[in-house]
């Protein structure tokens, strides 16, 4: 009997998941059936029961995307520290008395930027844009990385006060990594060593209102969109910051639930040159 995963989401067709999931199973030597699953707006608690029911072989797992990360939250049994923190859940476990919820983001956004970018967190100014989900989710994974300073800005400068108010004091983090917040005006002749977009402006091509003097020299600047160039991307390259998308992150948020459901972590290297060479 194959053991079934899924991930759900809507719209859900573009996702890469069933993809890179199918890669790590092949490459580990896991027999595994992965599935996309369109589910209505109101509709998740729902399709997830279907997905339990319905036969073949043990449902193991399932991946949670836009916009059913806070229904996921919600309908887990046993949710991580990092899940908690996050507000949401990406990751789900199907155990015979629990359904655990984990989330994945921020240790996948923190392994990239660590392993594939050269670019550790540790001792770094950190610039964090927007303070919504995105932001929420790689929050407590970056701050527990002791970065130098982590400054949270948004164009509603409130809704970043508030999220730094909530993670203004996480257990193992360094004093100094309390998450400062402003508002863009607030930004005008600051500079940091890494600088990530976790707002959603990318996806309607807006640009941020950003003083170049942010792009410190040999800059990091991390865009969470992927599989497009966005105005954030253009502004940073521009400065001679270093670029990259938000497909790594994708990649290893992937591996990290791998890991959960299968106990082992798959390479990623060859899954994301094998992405990035069809897209
Ligand atoms: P997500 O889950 O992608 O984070 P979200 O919770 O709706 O989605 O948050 C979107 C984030 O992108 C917010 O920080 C939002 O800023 P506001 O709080 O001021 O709304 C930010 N955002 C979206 N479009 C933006 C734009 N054109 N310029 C600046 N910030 C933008």
């Amino acid at each position: 009997m194959t053991d079934r995963y899924a991930v759900f989401g809507n719209p859900v067709g573009h996702s890469l998941s069933p993809r890179i999931h199918a890669l790590f199973a092949a490459q580990t030597g896991q027999d595994i059936d992965y599935q996309a699953i369109l589910a209505a707006p109101d509709g998740f608690v729902a399709a997830v029961g279907a997905f339990l029911a319905a036969g073949g072989g043990p449902a193991r797992g399932a991946n949670v995307t836009v916009p059913f990360k806070e229904d996921a939250f919600r309908l887990a049994t046993r949710r991580t520290p990092r899940a908690e923190a996050a507000g949401a859940v990406n990751t789900l476990s199907f155990e015979a008395d629990a359904i655990i919820g984990d989330n994945t983001d921020g240790a996948g956004l923190v392994r990239e930027l660590k392993n594939n970018l050269d670019c550790d967190p540790a001792g770094r100014r950190i610039l964090l844009l927007g303070a919504g989900g995105a932001a929420r989710g790689v929050l407590l994974p970056l701050l527990l990385e002791n970065p130098a300073e982590l400054v949270i800005a948004n164009r509603t400068e409130a809704t970043a006060v508030r999220l730094a108010l909530e993670f203004g004091l996480v257990p193992g983090s360094a004093a100094g990594a309390r998450p400062t917040p402003t508002g863009f005006a607030g930004l005008a002749g600051r500079a940091f060593d890494l600088v990530i977009n976790a707002t959603s402006a990318g996806l309607s091509g807006a640009e941020l209102p950003l003083p170049i003097s942010v792009f410190a020299p040999r800059c990091v600047a991390y865009e969470m969109v992927y599989g497009r160039e966005t105005p954030f991307m253009n502004q940073a390259r521009a400065t001679g910051a270093r670029v990259a998308d938000g497909l790594g992150m994708l990649v290893e948020q992937a591996a990290e639930a791998f890991l959960i459901w299968h106990g082992m972590r798959p390479r990623t290297a060859p899954v994301l040159a094998a992405l990035r060479s069809t897209s």
